[in-house]
């Protein structure tokens, strides 16, 4: 790679070579991003017209800044909408209004605040014993079967019914939106083609009906739950937040609170049974559990990338940025960078600040979500080394990932083990 040195048009050699799309960089991105953290950590990308940033301290420094780093672009379309898409999204109905995660100072802080007290740390903890429950009935489902696809079997649906509990949404239809919601990933992160795109409106619309019809639900009987007391704020203060703020809140909340947490689950399954050690530890150790989830979104983070767009000229780690510009903050790089995480390349659960990582973003903005993907993702570990600490992966799978700039985690996890060795009696055929 050669460096870049910025403006107007830009020559750069990662920029050449980066494309989120496709392999090599969809199967392993880290050995391009370690690259260019090295050679070029600051580079333009002709292939999605954005700003690629790549340092852990250059990342940290584009979150800090909200000023200069608007965040209303983190929701928009990576492949901008064809005109034939705008006539559907009209058609439609949708309404892409703003939610937290894509609104600025200062009403983010002001919405934030009032969002943040339905999302009381209380109301979290509280969710643990049905977060077991529901993972133990996952379990039971195929712990006698010998082999399983972890993400299929597991931790597809899982999310989902706890992000339902934690709305106020009935749990039978967790299928239908773990579906709406990997759509809504490519139509916002992905490279669709018209067609597809104009499909894809379509499905964003279902599912934008089916969030408006919850909330008109929730409405007429609000109970003890996060959406209900959204609901309340907005009637105490309905320019605060509105009709259209309350829909996309369903929206986002729900698409939010399983995707992240599906993928990230799925990438601990993944390194952890690479890195069979570190596995055979946590099950020996169950008291190592907390700290390996902070090592697994630092090694391998469901959100890869973010993004921001700057709204005045400004230099990211010597490079000028252009007003106006689009910038990827890929803070799965940052969490791989040596400066902050020595070895950052390698997996170990014992690493002291593993929890320094920028897999939740970081400051003002940071995850509103994490307290609650922290939990279940502990508590699927915990019962998954429990009752199969001697599973394996299958060899020779390959795994594979959605097309898109910020969404990671293994499509699918096989795994194998001899029921007949199931550590609890029960769980024997
Ligand atoms: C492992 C799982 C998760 C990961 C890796 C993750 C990651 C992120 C990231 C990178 C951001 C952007 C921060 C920024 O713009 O600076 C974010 C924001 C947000 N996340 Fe999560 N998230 C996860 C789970 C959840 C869950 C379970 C929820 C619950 C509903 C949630 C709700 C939110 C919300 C509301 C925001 C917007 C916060 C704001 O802008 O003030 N997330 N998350």
């Amino acid at each position: 790679m050669t460096t870049t040195t910025s403006g107007a048009c830009p020559f750069s050699s990662a920029g050449a070579e980066f494309n989120p799309f496709v392999e090599p960089y969809l199967a392993d991105p880290y050995e391009f991003l370690a690259r260019a953290r090295e050679e070029e950590p600051v580079f333009y990308s002709p292939e999605i017209d954005y700003w690629v940033v790549t340092r852990y301290a250059d990342i940290q420094s584009v979150f800090r800044d909200t000023k200069t780093f608007s965040a209303t672009i983190a929701l928009e379309p990576l492949t901008p909408l064809y005109p034939s898409s705008i006539e559907k999204v009209i058609e439609v109905g949708y309404v892409p209004g703003p939610v937290l995660v894509n609104e600025d100072e200062p009403l983010h802080r002001t919405r934030r605040k009032r969002i943040g007290d339905a999302f009381a740390p209380k109301r979290v903890r509280e969710l643990e014993p049905r977060i077991r429950e529901i993972v133990t009935q996952y379990l039971d489902k195929f712990v006698k079967d010998g082999r399983a696809d972890l993400v299929d079997d597991f931790v597809w649906e899982i999310p989902a019914l706890v992000i339902f509990m934690f709305m106020g949404v009935p749990d039978d239809e967790a299928g239908l939106v773990k579906q709406f919601a990997a759509r809504r990933t490519l139509f916002t992160w992905g490279r669709p083609t018209e067609a597809e795109q104009n499909q894809l409106v379509e499905e964003v619309g279902t599912y934008w009906n089916y969030c408006k019809s919850h909330v008109a639900r929730l409405s007429e009987n609000l109970g003890d739950d996060f959406m209900s007391d959204v609901i309340r704020a907005h009637r105490e203060d309905p320019e605060l937040i509105d009709e259209t703020y309350l829909y996309n809140t369903m929206l986002n909340f729900l698409f939010a609170g399983h995707e992240t947490t599906t993928n990230a689950s799925g990438n601990g399954f993944r390194t952890l049974l690479e890195n069979r050690e570190a596995w055979e530890e946590i099950c020996r150790d169950p008291s190592l559990i907390p700290n390996a989830v902070e090592e697994i979104l630092r090694f391998s983070s469901s959100v890869i990338a973010w993004r921001r767009r700057a709204v005045a000229e400004a230099t990211i780690g010597g490079v000028e940025i252009p007003e106006g510009a689009n910038v990827l903050i890929v803070n799965g790089s940052g969490n791989h960078d040596s400066s902050m995480f020595p070895e950052g390349d390698s997996f170990d659960i014992h690493r002291p600040n593993a929890d320094r990582h920028l897999a939740f973003g970081f400051g003002s903005r940071t995850c509103m979500g994490s307290p609650l993907a922290r939990l279940e993702m502990k508590v699927i570990l915990e019962e998954l080394t429990r009752r199969l600490p001697h599973m394996r992966l299958v060899g020779g799978q390959k795994f594979t990932y959605s097309p898109n700039t910020s969404f990671r985690g293994p499509d699918h996890v096989l795994v194998e083990w001899d029921p007949a060795s199931n550590p609890v009696p029960d769980d024997r055929p």
